[in-house]
């Protein structure tokens, strides 16, 4: 373990990263340990050439440039739940005969490390409050269950999603921990597959690494657009095609709403004989922290929030709707056959991105310091980078209210994208499931509730009703449990039956 006679310091002499070991003699054997293998670990080299490309494309014109490139996409590529009601069915029987096939799987991006909430455990963890308490894993679990019901109803064969979960160096521990603490939600273990996405260390704008203490390197991971350098080098591809996956529904952990492996997306995209496909929602407000999809000369991209400028963002169209408004949900299609090319041919071709950040730095007389502006920048790739390879891509647009609610932030007065919001949201989808099954809601004194809550007498808040995903995937089979019946809040609808938790004391 002697950085001399192992050849480190001439390598980090050759990188320019010497002063990672300025503390060496100061370290405790323990620490030397550790950072002598994390640094034996590391290509320096290519990683001083990750910093020189994203800082060279991220230069300070790059905003111009890319608003100037833009173009809103083409109807012909895209499907709409609104606008193509007649092809719904169909596109949903593909998608449960391909399900039931078992070609399906899903594939879950949770190595972020979900900073805005602040909570210290993996996002997928969150209990946002729902009557059931239930986590938003749990909940994703639970979809895959039912939806593997519904595709056997269909076919009459057993299938599995098989769920491919992608964590990262701080999340895998307690990930695994809480899935098999939890016995996998009543999943297949063996169809639960944890993999590991890589970790890069944050620079300085000079592209010095950053120590966060005297022993340790300031590490972070390498965006989710690390899934396909991970799928390639954890065996994940590999895994895939054993099992005989063709069709891939990649998502993000936090949209409570997310429909897991939605068979109407993927018969959507297999019917289009698309190799890769993107969810949206329509975009209302400028000012929206979501990404576009949209064309950068002429190649299909997702421009980021931060990526464009105000101007673009309101750009209007003739019929007054946001020109730049297919609001990305971070919920993607993949053939299989297109994400080995990508981890085989196209993944090096991907450009880093740079944020800017706040990064804790020891100094040279060993101190800890907390800077108050942004001192370097971390580097991620993007899932959505690889659009740019489809041959054929295709855009699907889903509505809001019933596909979309993202935990970004810890819950404050009005906040947006809260434990709060999420909450509502998926109270609200199910109350909607309820009245139309046919069911009713009466307060505590027999009178019907109102199907849209009036915001006059401070009442806009959602009735407290939540269906179990084991019940219902997207509002299906619920009029056996709920026609005609006049039913009080707070409602729950389990395996077990309905229940009306306040009417029984509860
Ligand atoms: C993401 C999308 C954005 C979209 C928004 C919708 C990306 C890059 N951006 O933005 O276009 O409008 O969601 O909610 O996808 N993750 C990893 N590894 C990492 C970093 C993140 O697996 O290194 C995962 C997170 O666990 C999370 C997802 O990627 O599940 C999205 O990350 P987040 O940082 O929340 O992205 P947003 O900026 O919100």
């Amino acid at each position: 373990m002697d950085p001399n006679t192992s050849g480190l310091v001439q390598k980090l002499a050759e990188a320019g990263q010497s002063h990672l070991l300025q503390f060496w003699k100061e370290l405790s054997t323990k620490e030397q340990q550790e950072l002598f293998q994390d640094l034996q670990g590391m290509d320096f080299l290519e990683i001083n050439k990750f910093f020189k490309s994203a800082m060279e494309t991220s230069s300070s014109t790059k905003h111009e440039k890319m608003d100037g490139r833009m173009e809103p996409v083409p109807r012909e590529v895209l499907g709409s739940v609104t606008r193509d009601r007649e092809s719904l069915k169909d596109w949903e029987a593909k998608g449960l005969d391909c399900i039931g096939q078992s070609k399906v799987a899903v594939l879950l991006l949770a190595g972020g490390q979900g900073t805005r909430l602040g909570f210290s455990h993996p996002k997928g963890m969150y209990d946002v409050g729902l009557p059931s308490h239930k986590t938003l894993f749990q909940i994703q679990a639970e979809r895959i269950l039912k939806l593997q019901q519904l595709a056997k109803q269909k076919t009459t064969v057993n299938c599995c999603v098989p769920w491919y979960i992608m964590t990262s160096g701080r999340t895998m521990e307690s990930t695994k921990n809480f899935f098999s603490e939890h016995k996998y939600f009543g999943l297949d273990k063996d169809n639960v597959i944890f993999f590991q996405q890589g970790m890069l260390p944050a620079m300085d704008y000079n592209g010095k690494i950053i120590l966060e203490s005297q022993g340790k390197l300031s590490m972070a991971p390498d965006g989710n657009g690390g899934l396909y350098r991970a799928l390639g080098n954890q065996g994940i591809l590999d895994d895939m095609q054993r099992r005989g996956v063709k069709f891939i529904h990649v998502y993000c952990v936090d949209n409570i709403l997310v429909k897991v492996a939605d068979p109407t997306f993927i018969g959507f995209c297999v019917q289009k004989g698309a190799d890769c496909g993107a969810k949206v929602v329509e975009k209302t407000n400028p000012t929206e922290a979501v990404g576009v999809v949209c064309k950068v000369d002429g190649r299909y991209q997702v421009v980021e929030y931060s990526e464009i400028t105000l101007a673009t963002a309101e750009k209007r169209s003739s019929d007054g709707r946001l020109m730049f408004s297919a609001g990305n949900v971070a919920n993607h299609f993949f053939s299989f056959s297109f994400l080995r090319d990508v981890v085989q041919e196209y993944e090096p071709q991907l450009q880093h991105h740079v944020a800017q950040k706040k990064i804790p730095f020891v100094d040279v007389q060993g101190h800890i310091i907390t800077p108050e502006k942004p001192n370097g920048i971390k580097m991620e790739k993007f899932v959505f980078d690889i659009f740019q390879f489809a041959k054929t891509f295709v855009v699907y647009e889903v509505l809001r209210e019933d596909e979309f609610s993202p935990l970004k932030n810890a819950d404050a007065q009005d906040g947006k994208d809260t434990p709060t919001t999420a909450r509502h949201a998926l109270m609200s989808l199910h109350h909607r499931w309820v009245l139309n099954a046919g069911g009713h809601f009466i307060d505590e004194n027999g009178r019907r509730v109102p199907a849209i809550p009036s915001l006059k007498d401070g009442t806009d808040l959602p009735i407290k009703c939540e269906i179990s995903p084991l019940v219902s995937y997207a509002g299906e089979g619920l009029e056996k449990l709920v026609k005609g019946r006049e039913l009080q809040a707070t409602l729950m609808i389990d395996e077990h039956g309905v229940h009306e938790l306040v009417k029984n004391g509860v």
